[in-house]
């Protein structure tokens, strides 16, 4: 049986919590809000798996930890206009394929409402998509988007499978958890 650890109390954002009990983590992992303290680690991993450096405010971040120690993070970062985005989203290497990154997923997505956009390098649609991100065309994408999925095409064109997507939930349901869809993770013990 799962057991909960404390998830703060969810703002008028959060009226569809998305199942915490579910998604259940491998014992030994825990969720939770960074704190100030947590800042030098999460620049650390954001280094390490070469993702976008800006913007790491350690308010918006939620992680998991081994041992007290970070194993995975996500944010959500505001941008002008009122986007907010999916961002950020990490796992150390040492702790990949357990489910990390998609606890973190669920809990900001839990905890924001749609619409969230994201970005990402072309082969993680399908990473995404389950949570029921879709991909943008460009004449779908709020200017801020546009312009960054063109540049990015100016940096480094071949097409639609080399490039940058620009994703967007609109609310619709993510995928399911393992115990719901039937297909139980055998380590999975805690959240
Ligand atoms: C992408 C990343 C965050 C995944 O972290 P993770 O904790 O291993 O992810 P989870 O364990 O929650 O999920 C793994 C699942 O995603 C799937 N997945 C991973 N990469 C994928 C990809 N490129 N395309 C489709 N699915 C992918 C795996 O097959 C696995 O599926 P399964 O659970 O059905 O077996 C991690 O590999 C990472 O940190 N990469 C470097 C940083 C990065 O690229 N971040 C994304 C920025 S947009």
């Amino acid at each position: 049986m799962a057991v909960l650890e404390p998830f703060p109390p969810l703002g008028s954002a959060g009226e569809r919590q998305i199942s915490a009990e579910g998604f259940a983590l491998p014992p030994g992992y825990h969720l939770r809000p960074a704190q100030a303290s947590d800042a030098a680690a999460i620049r650390g991993l954001v280094w390490r798996v070469r993702i976008n450096p800006l913007g790491l405010d350690w308010r918006r971040f939620w992680l998991v930890t081994f041992e007290e120690r970070l194993a995975a993070m996500g944010q959500v970062k505001p941008h002008a206009g009122g986007l907010r985005e999916l961002a950020s989203i990490a796992t150390e290497p040492a702790h990949r394929g357990k489910g990390l990154a998609h606890r973190v997923i669920l809990i900001l997505m839990a905890q924001h409402a749609p619409p969230l956009y994201l970005t990402c390098r072309a082969e993680l649609r399908a990473f995404y998509q389950p949570f029921g991100f879709t991909e943008l065309g460009p004449e779908e994408m709020p200017p801020y988007y546009r312009r960054l999925w063109g540049l990015a095409r100016l940096l480094r064109p071949g097409g639609r499978e080399g490039g940058m997507a620009v994703m967007r939930w609109l609310g619709a349901p993510a995928k399911k958890s393992p115990a719901e869809a039937g297909e139980e993770r055998p380590e999975a013990g805690n959240v």
